[in-house]
């Protein structure tokens, strides 16, 4: 696939499995947008791979648009997009039911046996 000239966006681009997909992709020569909430890394890998950092949260719908049209804007032609924004920390329903889950999972006693 010739990823040159063409631009992607990236959420969670600024650390981890975001970052390194933003390396590779400069690598190949498109024109990157760092979507991600952590201003200071995306902004300075935006400034190592000649991209661009819009800061996003992805649960924002309007600062989503503001980071696929910054891609658009760049005048290439969008083609990729990949989702990697995440916290593996944070808590919420997900941590919560992964808190209180045992594994193997246990079946609820039936009385009968
Ligand atoms: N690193 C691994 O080996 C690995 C393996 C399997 C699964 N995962 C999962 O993949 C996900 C990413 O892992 P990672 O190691 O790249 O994490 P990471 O913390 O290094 O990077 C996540 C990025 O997402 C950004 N982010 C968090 N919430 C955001 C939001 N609401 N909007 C925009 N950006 C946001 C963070 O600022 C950060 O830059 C996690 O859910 C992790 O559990 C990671």
């Amino acid at each position: 696939m010739d990823l040159n000239g063409v631009s992607a966006v990236v959420s969670g681009g600024a650390s981890g499995l975001g970052e390194a997909t933003v390396r590779a992709l400069a690598a190949e020569g498109a024109k990157v947008v760092i979507a991600d909430l952590n201003e200071d890394r995306g902004k300075a890998l935006a400034d190592e791979i000649g991209g661009v950092f819009v800061k996003t949260d992805v649960s924002n719908e309007e600062q989503v648009q503001a980071a696929v049209q910054a891609a658009v804007d760049s005048g290439a032609p969008l083609r990729v997009i990949v989702n990697s924004a995440a916290s593996a920390g944070r808590r919420g329903p997900w941590a919560a039911t992964a808190a209180r889950t045992t594994w193997p999972p246990t079946r609820p006693s039936s009385g009968s046996t």
